[in-house]
């Protein structure tokens, strides 16, 4: 039976960031576990071409957009070979049987009378190609807080407005289509509140799909990126001749939950055509506090990561540290931890001991006697990890799995068997030896195979290590359960699947080269290799006027305390000679006390947008050196000077 999952097409003016390795990751993820339920899988992803952020990207990096495109597009999917994910189509929008298939859903919903022309005036967001209504000129985008533009011009409406209804009505009968349930609350009360009719065509953007015999009306990137999910699996079928559409899954992050929840099925629903079963709307990887970003610049990429500690590190810390569904925090501290801990002090070791014990004790052939406490934990365990799986509950089933681990090492330590291989002439502990290293040796089998799409290029080796004759993704888990190990049958030669990794030594490594890819993939963006690098030795050139965009004072510190559950952070605020003192959020908490900043003289950047960070909004930033590792030095002065002065 099919099984169609998709990740979001991702935008093609960012190179791609661990952010956009997680949803696809977990695509992977979710693409074995289902083979391994007996599906047949199919997973596709790809590129978002289309639209003025595009254009204007191409044009800095002095290309077409379409050369521009095939760049950007070409290193999404070599990103995406290196981490050795499966992706059955990658579908860009500029390939040509996606214009058909756009095209086509138009024409469907023109025909059922849901698409009008009509006059657009209002703001739109050219970032984030959100028009926003209710705005007034140069109101903030609310996505992404850039000042909108205000366009007027002819477009063609969808007639969102009449779905409102037949949306609320999916959502209710059908509690699965969206998840998790605060996704689906903060949607049906978005749609509860009446929707508005959505502009799909621009007219003045060049580098769209055209809208057939309505030059020059282009596709609005939406209904062209949506439209994605069936150009993908256009003329595919299974081997059983089943059309893939309708989607089993789309998994996206939480920010484009609306576009997908709401936009997509009442597209789709206009046109007359089948819905996608299921949307998982997962939370933010944050980096340092705050969402990953481009603009904000705080970003990790995977390969660093993939060549220090290798790919099913990287796997096995995003879906265990993170609860899916919810933000999680990156850190590359927490990433060498949590390999240490569980990868190579639990399975890792628990794999070398088991098989080495084999090779010395039963010259490598597996013995014969099962632990029934262990069995039955085993069997348990193959129900519990597939059920938090189903549930997408991974860090759960990842704990049932490292659960039925950790049993297993107080069993081995409990029979010891180096002391029982020592009574050769004692037929019951050379029994109680064999059933030790046979339970042992099934459990791990059983771990392996359950862990396989999780750590995809380690678990083979284990299953290897083994002797198993047939490879491991062949596995289903309907017949995973305990006494599938055939005593009699040969350990392969053992070697360390996970060997410890130095914090230190590993952090400063992916952090050298975490710097090499920031400078390789400026240049892929056709930016100069320096520029993105603004703290390295040779900071690029700017002119005064860059200079004076910046709006730098004098301010002193009125109030600083910690902001809850952040190492870093403080929360200050600051007289800058305004009538209102000024609310910062700086992450110096560790250099400075709150005591220390109080009375402080300090300098602010004082137009930069707001931001938030935990809650708070920030509306300005304090300037501090940065020394050795990242430790902050505020600047000050030593004359005594007026509060609200500016900095030229
Ligand atoms: N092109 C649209 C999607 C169109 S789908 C028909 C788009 N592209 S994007 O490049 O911005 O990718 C957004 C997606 O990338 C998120 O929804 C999420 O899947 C992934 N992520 C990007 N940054 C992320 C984090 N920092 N954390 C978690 N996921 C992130 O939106």
């Amino acid at each position: 039976m099919k099984y169609y999952l998709t990740t979001p097409i991702y935008y093609v003016n960012a190179a791609p960031h661990i952010g956009h390795a997680y949803t696809t990751i977990v695509a992977d993820l979710w693409r074995r576990f289902k083979r391994m339920q007996g599906y047949e899988a199919v997973l596709t992803t790809g590129s978002d071409e289309h639209g003025v952020n595009v254009e204007r990207a191409a044009e800095r990096a002095g290309k077409t957009p379409k050369e521009f495109c095939d760049v950007i597009a070409a290193e999404f999917e070599r990103q995406w070979q290196l981490l050795g994910l499966q992706i059955d189509h990658f579908q860009r929008t500029t390939n040509a049987n996606h214009a058909r298939v756009v095209n086509d859903l138009f024409k469907r919903c023109r025909d059922n009378g849901f698409i009008y022309k009509g006059s657009y005036t209002g703001q739109y967001c050219i970032f984030d190609n959100l028009y926003v209504n209710d705005a007034k000129p140069s109101d903030p985008c609310p996505d992404c807080g850039r000042p909108t533009e205000t366009i007027t011009e002819e477009n063609f409406f969808f007639k969102l407005s009449a779905f409102a209804g037949r949306l609320l009505e999916l959502y209710e009968s059908q509690p699965e289509f969206i998840q998790p349930e605060t996704r689906r609350n903060e949607v049906m009360s978005f749609v509860r509140q009446g929707l508005n009719d959505l502009s799909i065509t621009r007219t003045n953007i060049k580098w769209g799909i055209p809208v057939q015999g309505e030059a020059p009306h282009v596709f609005y990137v939406w209904f062209d990126a949506l439209a994605t999910y069936i150009s993908a699996v256009d003329g595919i079928k299974s081997s059983e001749g089943e059309e893939l559409w309708p989607a089993d899954l789309h998994l996206i992050g939480k920010e484009i939950v609306r576009f997908h929840a709401v936009f997509w099925p009442a597209f789709l629903m206009a046109a007359g055509m089948e819905l996608p079963k299921r949307i998982f709307a997962h939370g933010w990887l944050l980096f340092e506090e705050s969402k990953m970003s481009k603009s904000r610049g705080n970003i990790v990429r995977s390969e660093p990561i993939r060549q220090v500690m290798g790919a099913d590190a990287l796997r096995y810390f995003l879906l265990r540290e993170v609860v899916f569904g919810q933000d999680g925090s990156f850190s590359y501290d927490a990433l060498v931890g949590r390999y240490n801990s569980d990868l190579a002090n639990g399975l890792g070791n628990l794999a070398s001991r088991t098989l080495t014990m084999i090779n010395q004790y039963r010259g490598g052939a597996i013995p014969e006697g099962t632990e029934p406490e262990i069995a039955a934990l085993a069997n348990d365990t193959i129900q519990a990890f597939q059920d938090a799986f189903e549930r997408f509950e991974f860090s759960k089933g990842l704990e049932a799995v490292w659960a039925l681990i950790s049993a297993v090492d107080k069993f081995i330590v409990k029979w010891a068997p180096w002391k029982l291989a020592r009574q050769l002439e004692d037929s019951s502990a050379q029994e109680q030896l064999s059933t030790t290293l046979y339970t042992a040796a099934e459990a791990l089998r059983i771990a392996a195979a359950l862990l396989y799409p999780v750590l995809p290029q380690s678990t083979p080796k284990i299953w290897a290590q083994l002797g198993m004759p047939e490879p491991i993704e062949s596995v289903r888990y309907d017949t995973l359960g305990w006494g599938g190990l055939k005593p009699g049958q040969t350990v392969g030669e053992v070697t360390g699947v996970f060997p410890r990794i130095d914090l230190k030594e590993a952090v400063a490594n992916m952090r050298a080269l975490e710097d090499q890819a920031t400078a390789e993939q400026a240049v892929l963006m056709g930016k100069k290799p320096a520029e993105p690098a603004a703290q390295a030795s040779e900071p690029a050139k700017i002119t005064i006027d860059d200079f004076l965009k910046v709006d730098m004072r004098v301010g002193l510190v009125l109030t600083a305390e910690r902001v809850k559950g952040s190492d870093k952070l403080v929360h200050i605020t600051v007289d800058i000679g305004e009538p209102e003192p000024r609310t910062l959020v700086a992450g110096i908490a560790e250099a400075y006390t709150p005591s220390e900043l109080v009375n402080r003289k300090v300098v602010i950047v004082a137009n930069l947008q707001p931001r938030k960070l935990k809650g708070i909004t920030s509306n300005g930033m304090i300037v501090a050196a940065s020394v050795g590792d990242g430790k902050p030095v505020l600047a000050g002065f030593h004359e005594d000077i007026p509060v609200g002065a500016r900095l030229k």
